[in-house]
């Protein structure tokens, strides 16, 4: 500065210097001229004609003219006045460029005589141009790396005024990183500098715009302007980041390969190849490296083969993203694989009872395990069987299942299940199993055997040969095999006197009955016994029924003329008064058959006679009455065979023969009722009575009872004079024990009794003779049944 000062001092110093020598000395020294840049045309620069010293007119006449030493015509002389004007605008700029002083030297050319004088024109700067930047526009590129308080020159401007007017000072716009700093160099300009002041970081601002102003320093002063572009430039001072240190993802187990999964991405605040960021798996597994693929520029992951959820549920993947300047950054992918329902469920069986027995409760049928691969709803199971079965599954341990029967089986209703097992997950779509196991039901002995009827009526008839089938008994038994065996027996009869043994036999495996021996129908009419099934179970169970024989009668038995009697020597003999009436009641021929029914049902007949039409015998009760009246002429004894017949098929007959005795006079009155029976029995001990008892039985029949006492008066004495009849003498039970088709009668009784029952049969009135008795006959055999006799009212009154 100081420096500068004194130049410009020094510089007019010079210009008076030469002015005042000028205005002195006239003659050959030059003359100077001082003018501004820029003035106008004409304007006055100075006198030369006084300056030169001489008169005007003097100029004219010797021709005075100005010379430019360039030949140019800067000036112009008036000659008349001896003024020197401006004949053009100077411009120092062009005129002298940047030399200082500018100075213009011209010749005053005088004639007559030829006369030079030397003068100059000084021209002077005035602040006419601005400083100006070559560039609009300067570029910079800064790495951002730069450290604080690094300079940058800049661009200078051009400013073609000198002095003061020419460039003094350079200013930046405010900024945060930059200030100016002016440097002189050694030619005296001043250069401009950009100083560092703050850090640059080009991922915050990648470029800065600046005005550079170049001022000078004219008054007032101009400027000039510039713009700094600064260019920021990138150094790799970021490495990639991940805008998540975790990426989660899920799969589909059942993703087809090559699928994209997804794009993992970094960012790198660098730029360029700094910036430029490659994916790669970081220390993946042989697993991992097979399984996925990244795209090392995008970054995406793709599916290189299929997944399988039972192999492997996550995988882990390191990623690293690396940039061009190979720094890197690390994330983590996390690859769940989504089950699909794509494995069945499985059903394991541990053990199996195919066979259990029927009566068990809570058996225990199998033990399995369930296990589906697949996991979630896609692996839960549920396990089931049918609902019409009478078991059950249970749950035992972790993901065991037995099959128990719920309770006893009863082989008899069912004796095989199919059971099956349905075990199906919950996933979509659900999958299931099935396994069936078929469970026997083993036979227990628990059904006793079951005859087909709880008793048996089999009839037979009498006088069959020995080892006759008569029938046959059957059961059956629920159960199986042995337990269904049967075995059939005779049980012991409830009558101990019945020889059951010596009866009937049965056939143990067949359960058919034999007679074991003629059956007599006489003497047994029926009887009972038991049959018994037994089964060959452990322990062995039976059931018993009952079996009732009812022996069909036969006609075995002729009739058997119980009186009169046929033996003996002294015959009886009826005794009949000659005076007697026709129709006089003889005697009646009393007979008894062994049979029953139409077997037994006796007819009476005349078969001879020694007179024939004296006497007649009624057919149906074997009456003997007189047919007419009887004369004196009629022979006293008569002999009449009497025919019984029974009505079986074929018939069977017997014959008596009868004595009668006419005799004169009456004989005593018959008497053909119970009270005169009764009357005579008190009368004479020794008559034998004849009881009719009245037995009514039942509300269909009505019975009504004859009662006929045969009554004679049988002495001994009377016998052996008039050869009458002889009865036996003995204890008499006055009615016969009944035995209500229970007991047996006993063969040591005796009994004297003639009896007939005549039953009065509202359907048929039919008349029949029932059975008589004669112990001591002894032709009739015991019965296991017997009609109930009982005696007259009168008689029991008169006991
Ligand atoms: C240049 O300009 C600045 C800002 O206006 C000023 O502070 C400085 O003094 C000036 N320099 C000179 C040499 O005039
Ligand atoms: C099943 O039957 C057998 C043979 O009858 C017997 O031994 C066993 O006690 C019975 N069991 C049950 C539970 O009733
Ligand atoms: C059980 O299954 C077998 C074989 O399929 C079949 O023969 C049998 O009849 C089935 N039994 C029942 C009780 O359904
Ligand atoms: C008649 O015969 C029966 C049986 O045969 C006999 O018991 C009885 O003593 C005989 N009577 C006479 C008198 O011979």
């Amino acid at each position: 500065m100081a420096i500068r000062g004194a130049l410009a001092l020094r510089k007019r110093q010079v210009l008076i210097l030469f002015v005042l020598l000028g205005l002195s000395q006239a003659g050959p020294e030059s003359v100077r001229y001082s003018v501004a840049e820029e003035t106008e045309i004409g304007s006055f620069v100075g006198n030369l004609a006084r300056d030169l010293g001489l008169g005007v007119e003097e100029l004219s006449s010797r021709e005075a003219r100005v010379v430019s030493d360039d030949n140019k015509k800067h000036l112009h002389l008036d000659l008349p006045t001896g003024d020197l004007l401006l004949n053009e605008k100077l411009d120092r700029e062009e005129l002298c460029s940047s030399t200082e002083p500018c100075v213009l030297h011209f010749q005053v050319v005088l004639e007559n005589p030829l006369q030079f004088f030397r003068a100059e024109l000084h021209v002077k700067d005035i602040n006419d141009h601005s400083p100006t930047f070559l560039d609009k526009e300067i570029l910079i590129q800064i790495s951002e790396s730069t450290t604080i308080g690094t300079t940058f020159l800049m661009e200078s401007a051009q400013d073609l005024d000198i002095g003061r007017n020419s460039l003094q000072n350079y200013t930046v716009s405010p900024n945060s990183h930059f200030y100016i700093k002016i440097r002189d160099s050694s030619d005296g300009k001043i250069y401009p500098e950009l100083v560092l002041d703050r850090e640059l970081d080009h991922e915050h601002e990648p470029e800065l715009r600046l005005t550079l102003t170049a001022l000078d320093g004219g008054s007032p002063p101009r400027s000039g302007k510039t713009l700094v572009l600064i260019k920021v430039l990138d150094v790799n001072d970021n490495a990639p980041e991940f805008p998540q240190r975790l990426y989660e993802v899920q799969v589909l187990e059942d993703t087809p390969i090559g699928s994209w999964i997804i794009t993992i991405s970094a960012k790198d605040l660098d730029a360029g190849n700094y910036g430029k960021i490659s994916y790669t798996f970081l220390h993946a597994s042989e697993d991992i490296r097979k399984t996925f693929e990244i795209n090392p520029a995008s970054g995406d992951v793709h599916l290189r083969s299929s997944l399988d959820f039972e192999v492997t549920q996550s995988y882990t993947i390191n990623i690293q993203a690396t940039d061009g300047g190979g720094l890197s950054e690390e994330c983590t992918l996390l690859i769940k694989v989504i089950d699909i329902n794509d494995n069945p469920p499985e059903v394991t069986m541990s053990s199996i009872t195919k066979i259990i027995p029927e009566n068990a409760s809570e058996t225990l049928v199998a033990l399995f395990s369930v296990r589906d691969k697949d996991s979630g709803d896609n692996g839960r199971m549920v396990c089931s069987i049918q609902d019409d079965l009478p078991f059950s599954l249970k749950p035992t341990f972790k993901n065991f299942f037995t099959l128990v029967s719920e309770k006893a089986l009863d082989r008899e209703m069912r004796a095989e299940y199919n059971i099956t097992i349905t075990v199906a997950d919950m996933g979509s779509p659900r999958l299931k199993t099935q396994h069936t196991i078929t469970v026997l039901v083993s036979d227990v002995n628990d059904n006793a055997p079951a005859f087909t009827q709880t008793s048996y009526t089999l009839w037979v008839r009498e006088n069959n040969s020995p080892a006759l089938h008569i029938g046959s008994v059957s059961a059956t038994d629920r159960d199986a095999g042995a337990n269904a065996q049967l075995t059939y027996s005779l049980l012991p009869p409830q009558d101990p006197h019945l020889p059951l043994a010596s009866l009937v036999s049965i056939n143990a495996d067949n359960g058919h009955l034999f007679a074991l021996r003629s059956l007599d129908y006489e003497a047994l009419q029926a009887f009972e016994f038991g049959v018994g099934a037994t089964d060959r179970g452990s322990p062995a169970l039976s059931s018993q029924a009952r079996v009732r024989v009812l022996v069909l009668d036969a006609n075995d038995n002729s009739p058997f003329v119980l009186y009169p009697l046929q033996n003996g020597s002294a015959p009886c003999t009826e005794l009949v008064p000659r005076a007697a009436e026709a129709g006089y009641l003889v005697t009646k021929v009393v007979a008894v058959d062994g049979d029953s029914g139409q077997n037994a049902w006796l007819s009476y007949q005349l078969l001879k006679a020694t007179e024939p039409g004296l006497f007649g015998v009624w057919p149906h009760n074997g009456e003997v009455r007189t047919a007419r009246l009887l004369s004196e002429r009629d022979a006293p004894k008569h002999r009449l065979l009497v025919q019984v017949r029974d009505n079986g098929e074929p018939p069977r007959s017997a014959s008596v023969t009868l004595h009668v005795l006419l005799v004169d006079g009456f004989s005593q009155p018959y008497l053909p009722l119970p009270e005169a029976a009764a009357e005579q029995a008190r009368a004479d001990p020794l008559t034998v009575y004849l009881v009719v008892a009245l037995a009514s039985v039942s509300s269909l029949f009505l019975l009504s009872v004859l009662l006929f006492v045969a009554v004679r008066l049988c002495r001994r004495s009377r016998a052996a004079s008039l050869g009458g009849c002889s009865v036996p003498e003995g204890p008499f039970p006055g009615h016969l024990v009944d035995v209500s088709g229970t007991g047996t009668l006993s063969q040591s009784y005796q009994y004297e009794i003639i009896t007939w029952r005549e039953y009065n049969c509202s359907n048929s009135f039919r008349r029949q003779r029932m059975v008589a008795l004669q112990a001591k006959a002894s032709k009739i055999k015991p019965r296991k049944r017997y009609e109930l006799y009982l005696r007259s009212p009168a008689e029991e009154k008169s006991q």
